[in-house]
């Protein structure tokens, strides 16, 4: 059968391989379109039966187009790019692949505050994170690399995460926080790790960021849809003193690099899980998830149940 492999934003040729590797091992024929358009990918899809996509979207018509098409896997965490109830009604398994660029995500949190905080490397007196507070909103797969790799780094670090019980985060060395304002008030940094969906949407707001200690920082390696965009050119007008990082550029990026300058920070392109560990993780993972569901039925990470 055939297995359509379309990412915009290409696997590493060592991830690639590995895909192919066990896309053929299993009897099945590997195609592979990156940085395609839409099209590409509508007219590509119309015989395969596996579809394997990062964060592409994957809508109505790509499901309309696609007549062969069993399993749909995003090699990553976050869903949000497919329209799941078009999958359950094309009679399509939606699966993601929980954790596997997990650690890629939480490096590049700490990259771009080590950035920010040493002032982009311009010879000028930074500061240091030793002893400083780190807030983690949402402690699912990246929160946690997120934690323990600033634990080495000395921080002092609180969660939020109504999913996770208080043992789980103490046994991590992390403080439990209930209260969504405190998360924010408490934490110089504050880490965010939500996914985006109907409740998160533009939920992060002036309201929350104000409450910021003095030089807070809010890191965003989630998605943009979780921050209301307005409201945070907003926030940094407001205070003076508040810095913004993000590995996912806002829609009016160019408004506040103009305003703001050196206080946000905004990677070019989304890097987060761009390493080649964390695509052959996550790229293996689908390939695995794919054949396997296309072998037996294999549902284990299906998300439009
Ligand atoms: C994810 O949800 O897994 C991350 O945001 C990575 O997305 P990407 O595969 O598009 O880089």
């Amino acid at each position: 059968m055939k297995i359509l492999v379309a990412t915009e934003k290409p696997f590493a040729p060592v991830a690639v391989q590995g895909i192919k590797e066990v896309i053929e091992a299993a009897g099945h024929e590997l195609v592979l379109v990156e940085k395609g358009t839409k099209a590409d990918m509508i007219a590509a899809v119309a015989d395969a039966a596996g579809l394997i996509v990062r964060s592409d979207k994957v809508d109505k018509e790509v499901f309309d187009a696609a007549k062969q098409l069993k399993v749909v896997v995003r090699a990553g965490a976050g869903y949000d790019n497919i329209d799941l109830a078009e999958a359950t009604a094309h009679g399509v398994c939606v699966m993601n692949t929980p954790g596997q660029n997990a650690n890629a995500v939480a490096e590049l949190v700490m990259g771009m505050l080590v950035t920010l905080i040493r002032n982009r490397y311009n010879g000028t007196s930074g500061t240091e994170l030793l002893g400083k507070t780190l807030g983690i909103h949402a402690y699912g797969a990246v929160g946690r690399n997120v934690a323990r790799i600033a634990k080495g780094f000395g921080m002092k670090v609180s969660a939020l995460d109504p999913w996770v019980k208080d043992e789980v985060m103490e046994a991590d060395g992390i403080k439990p926080v209930h209260n969504l304002e405190d998360l924010y008030r408490n934490n110089q940094y504050v880490s965010l790790h939500i996914p985006a969906t109907n409740e998160t949407r533009g939920s992060v707001n002036q309201a929350l960021i104000s409450l910021l200690p003095k030089n807070g920082v809010l890191i965003n390696a989630a998605r943009k849809e979780v921050i209301d965009e307005a409201s945070l050119a907003a926030a940094l007008a407001a205070r003076t003193d508040v810095r913004y990082v993000a590995d996912v550029k806002p829609d009016n990026a160019a408004e506040l690099e103009e305003k703001y300058g050196d206080r946000v920070f905004f990677t070019p392109k989304k890097m987060g899980a761009q390493t080649a560990e964390a695509n052959i993780n996550a790229g293996l993972a689908a390939a695995n998830q794919v054949v396997a569901h296309l072998k037996d039925g294999f549902n284990r990470f299906q998300v439009n149940k």
